[in-house]
């Protein structure tokens, strides 16, 4: 492990260890995976400008989510089915996180329950809800969620269906594994998501919230006005992105639509970002945009299936290192140092 020196190398490894349909739908985006495509590139285009002689001999890269503290300002996404990618399944993620200080987000879709995957120890963990057609399960799972000390709902409204995958086409998955969270006899069949909600509207958040008393962050956020909306529905947190690419092909890179959120949320929550982090320095780059914290989805999924835990553990030493370095070279030892003008444009 030693020797891969960045996030995207590992996605060569897990695809020689995953089966085609597995790899398919971990890589694959919708359409022609412009959207997919353009959330690396949109990053390749910021530049960053360095301030010199600040003394940089200390680098703290910490920061709080929700007033938590986390060693990093990046987490895991939420992702289904990792058992495609290592017989543990996220138990081995959200061990690492929580071992490493940092966020896992367990998908409604996981393979393994989330009270097995709140067993891996003390650590920032919340939980994604995808509304279920059947209200009663999705009452009991943020229920459950909230027994088992997960610290926050992480709403994902950005997907009432799936967006058009043609690699899912080509390479359909027989079998997903099962979904204890909705029940142990469910499987689930790749992107198969009849069980969600299609109708889930803004009028459902006040049922939401009274769930429980734990934070909502709202998921899949890209128009500021829908932004100012999530925090007029009571969202203390807003994740802007566009699913990694896989919903609505044309929708903007999350790093492009970043700082209009940003803007429309006015401080009144705290924004994330997910879709195309693979480097320190877009890391930097979206935190100096107005980001709290960034999350990345497939490297960590890649680096599973190619190495266990193992291969989390690189991945996290690699971005904190390349976290590190940019941050000096930035001349901005601190998260609060990474301010909007050392983005250029
Ligand atoms: C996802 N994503 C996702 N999001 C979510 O809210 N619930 C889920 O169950 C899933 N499942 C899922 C499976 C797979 C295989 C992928 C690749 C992604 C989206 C995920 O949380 C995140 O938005 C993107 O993965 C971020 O983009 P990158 O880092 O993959 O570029
Ligand atoms: C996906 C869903 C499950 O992107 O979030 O496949």
């Amino acid at each position: 492990m030693t020797t891969i020196a960045n996030l995207r190398e590992f996605e060569a490894l897990a695809r020689a260890r995953l089966s085609p349909a597995a790899y398919a739908y971990y890589a694959g985006g919708s359409w022609d995976e412009l959207t997919l495509r353009d959330n690396e590139a949109a990053f390749a285009r910021h530049r960053l400008l360095p301030r010199v002689l600040v003394d940089v001999a200390k680098v703290d890269p910490t920061t709080s989510v929700l007033g938590q503290p986390v060693a990093l300002p990046v987490g895991f996404a939420p992702a289904a089915s990792q058992g495609l990618a290592h017989g543990e399944a996220e138990v081995i993620p959200a061990r690492v996180a929580a071992n490493r200080g940092l966020v896992y987000c367990l998908s409604t879709f996981s393979n393994r329950a989330l009270e097995d995957v709140a067993a891996v120890g003390r650590g920032v963990r919340w939980f994604q809800l995808y509304v279920q057609k059947d209200r009663g399960r999705s009452e009991d799972m943020v229920r459950r969620a909230a027994t088992a000390g997960y610290s926050a709902i992480l709403l994902t409204v950005d997907l009432p269906t799936a967006g058009y995958r043609e690699r899912e086409i080509r390479e359909p998955l027989a079998e997903g594994g099962s979904l204890p969270n909705i029940g142990s006899a469910d499987s689930y069949r790749g992107s198969n998501v009849a069980l969600i909600d299609e109708s889930l509207s803004w009028t459902d958040l006040p049922w939401l919230r009274g769930l429980s008393n734990l934070p909502i962050v709202i998921k899949g956020i890209l128009d500021p006005a829908d932004a100012a909306r999530a925090v007029e529905h009571g969202a203390t947190g807003i994740i802007v992105s566009n699913h990694g690419g896989r919903q609505l092909d044309r929708a903007p890179a999350s790093i492009d639509a970043l700082d209009r959120v940003v803007d429309a949320v006015a401080g009144r929550a705290e924004v994330y970002l997910d879709g195309g982090v693979r480097r320190g320095t877009d890391i930097v780059t979206a935190l100096a945009l107005g980001a709290r914290a960034v999350f990345i989805g497939r490297p960590y999924l890649y680096a599973l299936a190619a190495a266990g835990e193992a291969g989390i553990l690189r991945c996290v030493e690699i971005l904190e290192a390349e976290l590190r370095t940019a941050m000096k070279l930035l001349g901005a030892p601190t998260v609060a140092g990474l301010t909007r003008d050392r983005v250029l444009g």
